[in-house]
């Protein structure tokens, strides 16, 4: 019986499970054997093995997380450290290993590709959604709706007492995540990286004196994406507050945005991504990320996975940024 090996790497995201579940269950349909390695690549090269059986798998695309738990190992760059790996997994016969992770794992997929003889298969679970070449990652859809719950439950204290927040979503380099909760919350702004030019301290100052002057009585609610800002979303909050006069709450969702039960969207995204990464892993391919293009299932070589930037839907950010502006133009024309 030939022998494959799963990891999940990197910041855990939801629906990873329910992919294992996805690739120890297809697997076995076709007489391959599945072991994990714990905790990712570290994992490998610390030979952290566990066998996976489907008879393991009946309820676990129900949890958030990841029950093979991650990390992030940036030793694995070392060349020795993924001679080590590939040491590791030659030990235990494996064939083939899908990396269920976000750019960073992928460059480790690709990284031991060079130095491991068997197939490497990428599967993109991350909540930033920053992959290029798949409409979407596992546990993007299921962050949203966790910003987007938490971003309604401030909205309504600020609706409340008329406050101003400024609320801080993760995406690490990315506006995925930002401007999709900004949208679905119906912030009235949002500050995301990928926005030509971006806004300037004086012009988010205007946007809340506008509002304040049409709807005194009113909440207003920015979303700030993470690592954009000097100093974050303390900093920002603190000299809007000093250029508005009013003061503006800073409201960091932090790692609630990762944790969660996965969404349908996300359980059923993972299992059709990990059951096609098996099958990729039956017809030969390596180097390969398993994605989804407009509902289709798509095999793209690894490094163009993360050597390119992956754009936010334009009508998507022109729909925010028009509608933004609406209910202040319309009370103040
Ligand atoms: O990549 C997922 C992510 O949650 C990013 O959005 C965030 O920037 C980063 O991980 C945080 O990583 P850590 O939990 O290791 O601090």
């Amino acid at each position: 019986m030939k022998k494959i090996a799963v990891i999940t790497s990197g910041g855990d995201a939801p629906g990873m499970n329910a992919c294992i579940r996805a690739i120890v269950n297809t697997a076995w349909q076709h007489d391959l054997e599945v072991i994990g390695f714990r905790h990712g690549f570290r994992g490998i090269v610390e030979d952290l093995n566990v066998p996976l059986h489907p008879d393991d798998m009946r309820l676990v695309s129900q949890r958030g997380g990841t029950f093979l738990k991650s990390s992030r190992f940036p030793e694995f760059r070392e060349v020795d450290v993924a001679k080590k790996a590939a040491q590791v997994l030659d030990q235990h016969d494996i064939s083939a290993l899908v990396v269920i992770g976000g750019d960073g794992s992928f460059r480790g997929a690709h990284h031991l590709n060079q130095y491991w003889g068997g197939q490497v298969i990428g599967v993109p679970g991350t909540i930033d959604n920053d992959l290029a070449g798949t409409d979407v990652t596992i546990g993007f859809a299921t962050a949203v709706d966790t910003a987007m719950d938490a971003i309604d439950k401030v909205r309504e204290t600020a609706e409340a007492m008329a406050r101003v927040f400024i609320i801080e979503v993760m995406g690490r380099h990315a506006g995925f995540i930002g401007l999709h909760a900004a949208i679905a919350a119906a912030a009235e702004a949002m500050i995301l990286p990928e926005l030509e030019p971006q806004p300037k301290l004086a012009e988010l100052a205007d946007g809340i004196l506008q509002a304040r002057a049409a709807f005194p009585d009113s909440s207003y609610v920015v979303i700030l994406s993470e690592n954009l800002w000097p100093g974050g979303v303390h900093e920002l909050s603190k000299n809007l507050s000093k250029a508005t006069g009013v003061t503006c709450h800073p409201c960091p969702l932090g790692h609630i945005q990762r944790g969660g039960r996965p969404n349908a969207q996300d359980r059923i995204l993972a299992m059709q991504l990990g059951a096609a990464a098996v099958d990729a892993i039956l017809s030969g391919k390596t180097a390969m990320m398993i994605g989804l293009e407009q509902e289709h299932v798509v095999h793209v070589p690894l490094h163009l996975t993360f050597e390119r930037d992956k754009p936010l839907d334009a009508r998507l950010v022109q729909l925010q940024l028009g509608l933004q502006g609406v209910n202040i133009t319309s009370k103040t024309s």
